[in-house]
């Protein structure tokens, strides 16, 4: 199976089983994102990129100006889209970290026994795949060329740079077709690398998107808190972590590898910043963030 489809299959998988959840609780969610979105939109001077458009659930795409562009790489995507809001935009299908290829033949190579192709699920590969993970650097070169090709004003960020370091686990977990990669101790080493893998793409990812110049409206997972302790958020602080107020001990992970979002544009004018909770599902919480990062020709006009 080539690389391409193996990530597709993924996206599929996990598109699959987030669009079948209960969402009972996600109508907070859903306005604040959409209301977010839709102002940006409403306003956009020309034709918008969309990133992470999805099947469109949380994108008010009613209010996108003509011309404008959904990039997701499951496959689906745009056909839901199509589905949901009767429109039949143009759309880009690539990986936007530009890594996962590199990923998955990484992980294929490690883990396949040359000889026979059977895999070899043993702590030894694991340390050995997490060494040479160590080495990879995703790029974002898609994004970057296409960017550079269109030069869009306007760029929505929908709820995607937290599933970068979700779908590097998941193609790493497919290579090892069923057998467990992940080890019991405290420190995984192959589990630490894939974070770091993740900072660098959310990097790289974010400097691409910075060296545009356009308004970028930014939305996605900066917290995940696990369990049922009562959570809410006190006034916007500094890291995000302390913005939690709960009654007990909370158990807390970062998707984007701990990269701070707000202070990498620290240079430009941040119009807005807010964060709000989303009860996805019993036993898990996303901690949204929100940041309207000004478009550099707005801000210095010369
Ligand atoms: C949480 S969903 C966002 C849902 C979407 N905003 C909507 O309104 O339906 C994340 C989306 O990002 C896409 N995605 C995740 N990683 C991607 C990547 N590396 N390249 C391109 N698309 C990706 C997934 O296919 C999925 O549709």
């Amino acid at each position: 199976m080539g690389t391409g489809r193996t990530f597709a299959s993924i996206l599929l998988r996990e598109q699959g089983a987030y669009l079948g959840r209960s969402r009972s609780g996600w109508a907070p969610h859903l306005e604040a994102i959409r209301s977010f979105l839709g102002e940006g939109l409403a306003e956009g001077p020309g034709p918008a990129l969309i990133l992470g458009a999805g099947s469109g659930l949380e994108v008010p795409w009613a209010l996108a100006p003509p011309g404008t562009v959904g990039w997701d790489a499951d496959p689906l995507s745009r056909a839901r889209t199509c589905l949901r809001h009767r429109i039949w935009p143009p759309w880009v299908f690539e990986d936007l970290t530009g890594g996962m290829r590199d990923l998955w033949e990484t992980a294929q190579r490690t883990v396949r026994q040359p000889w026979s192709g059977r895999v070899r699920a043993t702590r030894a590969t694991s340390r050995r795949l997490a060494g040479l993970v160590r080495s990879l650097d995703p790029v974002a070169a898609p994004l970057e060329a296409w960017l550079g090709a269109h030069r869009p004003g306007l760029i929505l960020s929908a709820n995607v740079m937290g599933q970068f370091g979700v779908l590097a686990q998941r193609t790493v977990e497919k290579a090892f077709r069923g057998s467990s990669p992940w080890s019991a101790e405290e420190e995984d080493p192959l589990d630490e690398a894939l974070r770091e893998w993740t900072a660098r793409a959310v990097e790289a990812h974010l400097r691409v998107l910075g060296a545009t110049g356009a308004e970028l409206l930014l939305v996605h997972d900066r917290g995940v808190i696990f369990g049922d302790v009562r959570v809410t958020l006190g006034p916007l602080r500094e890291p995000w972590t302390a913005q939690l107020e709960a009654a007990g001990v909370l158990e807390a992970d970062d998707p984007l590898g701990g990269v701070d979002v707000a202070g990498f544009f620290r240079e430009r004018e941040i119009a807005c910043h807010r964060r709000w909770l989303w009860r996805v599902a019993p036993g898990q919480t996303h901690v949204m963030e929100a940041l309207r990062v000004r478009g550099r020709a707005l801000r210095n006009p010369a």
